[in-house]
């Protein structure tokens, strides 16, 4: 990578340090954490940095609060939580710009660490504007951004801080995610393997695109494979299917035809009756799959739709992840949320994590497939997961992520 490192930075003993945490955790009604790998995977930055004397000051947003003040968005439980990680206070300030925020930073010592509130609670932050990014920047000598999981979003906190910040710094979590979803797939061990699953097509395209060169083979699962299978003429009842994305999905399959690559869609699948019961006061009905059946081939039937790659297909692409050396994964097969219909998700899984055990580097990105491969029980048995949603496939996509290309150059 040629930005500047958190490694390449020296003399931080009493410096203020602003690191950009993507600290967008879900949490339950009672605003309890349900998953903080996203505050676990930082911790390596933030002791770095308090081992060396740093004041630190992490930002954040969480969910999506369209710059308002929205309580229920705080990060005040992250800033108890990660207190005890971090087996130290940390502060919190409620906001993350102003004149507290100023008398907070300025009565920290060297190794102190401080929370600011939500920084998506000002509607400046989405729109990157430079005086709030300078207001940002004023409390800081050095930044730091650890979000990978925002990278992709050309915010004040990510992107626009670093024109009023000299010294601008990858932390190991941004870099580790560059590494695994970068370096190891610009030479990957071969075979390499791309699995895509997920509701669209429109999400992947670019992915396949930009793999299409790089990788061996991709198996495709979920419902985008109802698309590229009713591009190809076959009959897919009423599973879902993009129709305004069939002639893009046609044009792929035609180049990855041409390129040699194998490209494995579904031959058979657990199919169910859709079902719309009328909720009453919501105008969306309540969709439910009902009665599911094994098709014995790639046609589904009117009246049916796809909710799971079926045994057949399960066979046939668990022996491609076995003999593969290089693997990323990117989307559930089926609607593994549903125990009758995770049979496809979960055993891809399993079959990652075995080749993973048999010598394989596997790459897990995407909300849904880092769910799917904790739940499958074999989370701690690939290589890498990544703490990033969109920012995984849009870097994937081969695009330039925002909050990278606006750190320091290397000298
Ligand atoms: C995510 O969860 O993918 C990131 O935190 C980015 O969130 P956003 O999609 O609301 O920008």
């Amino acid at each position: 990578m040629n930005k500047l490192s958190i490694a390449d930075l020296k003399d931080l003993r009493g410096k203020r340090v602003l690191v950009r945490a993507d600290y967008n955790v879900p949490l339950d009604e009672k605003a309890a954490i349900t998953d903080e790998t996203r505050i676990k995977e930082t911790l390596p930055t933030i002791h770095f940095l308090t081992e060396r004397g740093a004041i630190v000051i992490l930002c954040s947003h969480l969910g999506r609060p369209d710059g308002k003040r929205v309580e229920s968005m705080s990060l005040k439980p992250v800033a108890v939580r990660l207190a005890e990680l971090l087996n130290q206070p940390v502060g919190f300030a409620n906001d993350c710009v102003g004149e507290d925020v100023r008398k907070k930073v300025a009565a920290m010592k060297a190794g102190d660490v401080l929370l600011l509130e939500n920084t998506r609670f000002h509607a400046e932050e989405e729109d990157n504007d430079p005086k709030f990014s300078e207001q940002l920047a004023g409390i800081a000598d050095v930044f730091v951004n650890d979000a990978f999981g925002t990278a992709h979003r050309a915010h004040a906190s990510t992107a626009g801080v670093c024109k009023f910040i000299k010294i601008c710094a990858a932390g190991f979590l941004l870099q580790k995610e560059l590494k695994y979803l970068g370096e190891e797939l610009a030479s990957p061990d071969r075979p390499c393997l791309v699995i895509l699953g997920g509701a669209k097509v429109s999400d992947k395209i670019g992915v396949i695109t930009n793999l299409m060169g790089k990788t061996d083979a991709f198996i495709i699962g979920g419902a985008m494979a109802y698309t590229f299978l009713k591009a190809q003429g076959v009959a897919v009842g009423s599973s879902l299917v993009e129709e305004d994305k069939l002639g893009i999905a046609k044009e792929t399959l035609a180049k990855v035809q041409a390129t040699g690559v194998k490209f494995l869609l579904p031959t058979d699948h657990v199919i169910a009756q859709k079902v719309e019961t009328p909720v009453p006061g919501q105008k969306k009905p309540k969709i439910e799959f009902k009665n599911p059946q094994q098709s014995t081939d790639a046609t589904i039937e009117v009246g049916y739709c796809g909710v799971d790659i079926g045994p057949k297909t399960i066979a046939r692409y668990c022996a491609e992840i076995a003999q593969s050396k290089t693997i990323v994964w990117n989307g559930p097969m089926g609607i593994f949320e549903t125990p009758e219909y995770a049979a496809g998700t979960f055993e891809v899984a399993r079959a990652v994590a075995a080749a993973t055990q048999a010598g394989a580097k596997s790459i897990i990105g995407g909300g849904d497939s880092v769910k799917a491969v904790k739940k499958a029980k074999v989370g701690d048995k690939v290589t890498f997961i990544s703490t990033g949603g969109g920012a995984s496939l849009e870097f994937l996509e081969g695009r330039e992520l925002p909050g990278v290309a606006a750190l320091t150059d290397k000298a």
